[in-house]
């Protein structure tokens, strides 16, 4: 639209430019003839010497190229080179200007077709009834006095022909330029706008909990990274939404098998009231230990779901890595020794940092306790603490049954374990190894696995010892 306004604009000034020009050229050629001529006749008409009057107009006529007339004051034609309007009155405008309003000259554009004009037969150049002609006058003076005017009527269609033309040419130009502009400018707004649009659809699709959503990342510049930022939003929410109805089913799975296990226990003491004192008293037992199992995986979930919304603050103090090991490995002593294994430990360093202590006790309690709970019964483990470089390694190595590549990858997700039926004899629930993950990535270290199926599994944990 833009565009297209200012060509109108341009070419109507153009136009009218170049037509003021031409008229302006016309006018001064006509009007210098005119003056001459009217300077010429003026002893003439003065001395109403009617012959030379004639002989001077039809002269005239030839010299402008036009058809030249001569009135007196009144207005009245006193000679005509086209020897028709002698005697008549002539009122045009451009006569009226120099008899009535006093000008020295003046000029006027009129067309044949008979809308301006007054007197068709002054204006008349030979058989043409239509099409442009110019009607210039001129005063005559003598002694100061005008005595008469002096009128030239000539043909200006072929200006007004060239000018009409121009301006046809400059309406196509206009309309080739204004629609290509407009195509050009629909295509171009569509590739702006497209993306957008594409964008817009998405995020509605994802604000109605869609978030399968993604968008085309096509385009350049600022759209095409809005695209990709909005796709790895999405691809975040959808696996964060999918990991969150897992982690929910997980939940209500591992919450109900204690219960049902309780259920039935209870329902045995219920409806047997003459169960031997033994029995009952072993019932009891396990109803106790499936609560106390209950409540641990309770206290990890909350665990993980602090961790999770990051409300979990580390509470951390000047603490030794190295003790927290040990505090751990003496824990873990009495299952060490009833399922007779050997625990070596190496510790080489105090590793001072600064931690949240109870945290990382429940890293290193975690990572042993697997290492001692998925070994067979003898078997070894070596838990070494170094410091390499700002960080401090602790490796727990057993030679137990490894981890296969493929379960490998998934050890670190919520309840997840390798041999089901194994882990949940030795009583795990498949949170500890991403609570452990948790823990180590709040504070800035990493955490990684190796293991070979039937020779063993390594776990080193790496932590910054110069955090905070
Ligand atoms: N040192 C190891 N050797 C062999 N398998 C292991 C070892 N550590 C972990 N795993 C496997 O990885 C799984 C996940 O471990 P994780 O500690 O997360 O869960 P868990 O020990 O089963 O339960 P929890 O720790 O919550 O009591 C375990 O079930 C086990 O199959
Ligand atoms: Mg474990």
């Amino acid at each position: 639209m833009i565009i297209g306004l200012s060509f109108v604009v341009m070419a109507g000034t153009l136009t009218n430019m170049l037509g003021d020009y031409l008229f302006e050229q016309r006018i001064r050629q006509d009007r210098a003839g005119l003056e001459k001529w009217a300077v010429q006749a003026a002893p003439a008409l003065h001395a109403a010497d009617t012959r030379e009057l004639s002989r001077m107009l039809t002269q005239a006529g030839n010299e402008l190229g036009g058809r030249v007339l001569l009135l007196d004051s009144d207005g009245k034609v006193q000679s005509d080179s086209f020897m028709e309007m002698n005697g008549m009155r002539l009122k045009n405008r451009e006569v009226a200007s120099i008899l009535v309003q006093g000008r020295s000259a003046d000029y006027g554009i009129h067309s044949l077709d008979g809308r301006t004009v007054d007197t068709p037969g002054a204006l008349a150049l030979g058989r043409d009834t239509e099409g442009w002609v110019s009607m210039g006058t001129a005063g005559i003076v003598h002694a100061s006095q005008v005595i008469g005017v002096m009128v030239l009527v000539s043909s200006v269609n072929e200006m007004m022909t060239n000018l009409y033309v121009l301006q046809d040419n400059m309406v196509i130009i206009f309309v080739a330029v204004a629609t290509a502009a407009i195509l050009t400018g629909m295509v171009f707004s569509g590739i702006l706008t497209n993306p957008m649009a594409e964008l817009t659809r998405g995020i509605q699709r994802m604000g109605k909990g869609d978030f399968s959503a993604r968008v085309p990342e096509k385009g350049s510049g600022e759209i095409k990274h809005m695209a990709q930022a909005f796709n790895s939003m999405s691809e975040k929410l959808e696996s964060f939404d999918q990991s969150r109805n897992q982690f929910v089913s997980n939940a209500s799975h591992e919450l109900k098998t204690p219960l049902s296990t309780m259920k039935i226990m209870i329902e045995s003491l219920i409806y047997q009231p003459d169960m031997e004192e033994a029995l009952r008293t072993e019932f009891l037992g396990d109803v106790n230990k499936e609560i106390d199992r209950l409540s641990a995986i309770v206290s990890d979930l909350l665990t993980l779901v602090q961790a999770d919304v990051h409300t979990m603050k580390l509470n951390r103090e000047r603490m030794s890595l190295a003790a927290v090991v040990k505090e751990a490995a003496h824990r873990l002593q009495p299952l060490v020794q009833q399922r007779q294994q050997q625990v070596m430990l190496s510790i080489e360093d105090s590793c001072d940092m600064y931690a949240d202590r109870s945290k990382l006790e429940q890293v290193a309690y975690n990572i042993m306790e697997n290492a001692v709970k998925y070994t067979q019964q003898g078997g070894e483990i070596h838990v070494s603490l170094t410091r390499s470089g700002k960080d401090a390694a602790f490796v727990v190595k057993d030679n137990g049954p490894g981890i296969s590549k493929d379960a490998l990858a998934h050890v670190y997700e919520r309840f997840y374990r390798v041999d089901k039926a194994r882990a949940r004899e030795a009583g795990g629930t498949g949170l500890g190894l991403s609570i452990v993950h948790q823990l180590v990535t709040l504070h800035s270290g990493t955490i990684r696995a190796e293991s070979e199926e039937g020779k063993g599994t390594t776990f080193i944990i790496e932590l910054p010892l110069h955090k905070g």
